[in-house]
């Protein structure tokens, strides 16, 4: 038994990942002209979809990462955004852009646009490949958005259950009996 028998149903397959992920990289070049942006990683999950990105953006940008945790083992957001790692520089008038895989009930987003702006950077936005809007708990203004998907449980492309599926290379939802 490998992965992919665990896979129900493929919501993006990866041949409409990297197209999309191409205007996404060349919308950003053309509004980051000249701005030399930092583009900040969430990790765990962000780090698929900001490797592909970053390698469509065109202009000189920079990179660095946070890591925070919301769901644990579960498939429920827990409510409670912890920052498991900053940031390793300052982004006082700095152009930043977080990146993340996905919106879901938009807690960690509002935290992190809190936590980021008390920071005073030049401009704050917000690229997510995902974008759950059925879930959303708090208001957030997604900048640079992937692809809206409905309310499931997805994994792939960066994405995890319990720690296994990041290495799927498109975005799916798992048969019933793996999430029991
Ligand atoms: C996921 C995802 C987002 C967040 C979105 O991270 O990468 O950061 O949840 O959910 P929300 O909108 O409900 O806050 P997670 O905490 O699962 O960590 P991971 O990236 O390490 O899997």
């Amino acid at each position: 038994m490998g992965l992919l028998d665990d896979v129900d149903e493929i919501l993006i397959p990866e041949a409409a990942i990297q197209p999309r992920i191409r205007e996404l990289g060349s919308a950003i070049s053309s509004d980051y002209e000249g701005k030399d942006p930092l583009l900040v990683g969430i990790l765990t999950g962000a780090f698929v979809f900001l490797s592909d990105l970053l390698r469509q953006i065109t202009i000189p940008c920079q990179v660095d990462f946070m890591a925070t945790s919301s769901y644990g083992e579960g498939t429920e957001s827990s409510g409670i955004v912890r920052i498991l790692k900053d940031l390793d520089q300052t982004i006082e008038g700095r152009h930043v852009l977080i990146v993340d895989d996905i919106i879901d009930t938009g807690l960690t987003m509002d935290y992190l646009l809190e936590t980021l702006k008390a920071r005073y950077p030049a401009s704050l936005r917000v690229c997510a490949l995902l974008d759950k809007v059925p879930r959303r708990r708090r208001e957030v203004r997604i900048d640079y958005r992937g692809f809206e998907i409905p309310d499931k449980f997805v994994v792939g492309y960066g994405l995890d259950f319990g720690g296994q599926y990041r290495n799927v290379p498109f975005v799916c939802v798992l048969k019933p009996e793996v999430y029991r």
